[in-house]
């Protein structure tokens, strides 16, 4: 399977709830070698670029709202077919859909605050990564 690469991002109610070490050492123990890491405060106007996809959806407003609340932790992961063994990982988007012993169904509210963002595509991974990371940050 190929080497892909997958942006993580730790929501700001992961922050919030000081889960940011439990769901790194999941992401660790499923076999991801971790890139790149920072912990940051988005703008709205980044915030808004970074989700440009649903803008125009009835959820864009709130998501940006929440993903510029507090402090968020991109990080840029690599591994064989990572962007789906990620997504596997946390779960779906909302914890109430979301299997047993993923990372949203164990710590997720609702569906617009669910602790993690995760790519969509290899593709995506590889924008998603270069959107937060220069390539002299990745190592
Ligand atoms: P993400 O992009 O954050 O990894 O989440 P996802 O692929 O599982 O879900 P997506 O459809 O891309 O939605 C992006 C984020 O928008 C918020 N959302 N809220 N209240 C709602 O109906 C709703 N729908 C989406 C969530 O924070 C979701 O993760
Ligand atoms: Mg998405």
């Amino acid at each position: 399977m190929p080497v892909e690469r997958t942006l993580a991002i730790l929501k700001p109610d992961c922050v919030r709830k000081n889960l940011q070490g439990e769901v790194i050492a999941r992401i660790q123990k499923a076999g991801f070698k971790i890139l790149g890491m920072k912990q940051i405060r988005l703008t709205k106007e980044i915030a808004g670029a970074f989700y440009a996809v649903h803008k125009g959806r009835p959820f864009y407003d709130g998501l940006v709202e929440f993903m510029t609340s507090g402090p968020v932790v991109p990080i840029a992961l690599e591994k064989e077919n990572a962007v789906a063994d990620y997504r596997t990982l946390i779960g779906a988007t909302d914890p109430k859909d979301a299997a047993e012993g993923t990372v949203r169904k164990l710590y997720a509210d609702n569906k617009g605050e669910n602790i993690v963002h995760g790519s969509d595509s290899a593709e995506n991974g590889r924008i998603e990564v270069a959107f937060f990371f220069g390539e002299s940050e990745l190592v």
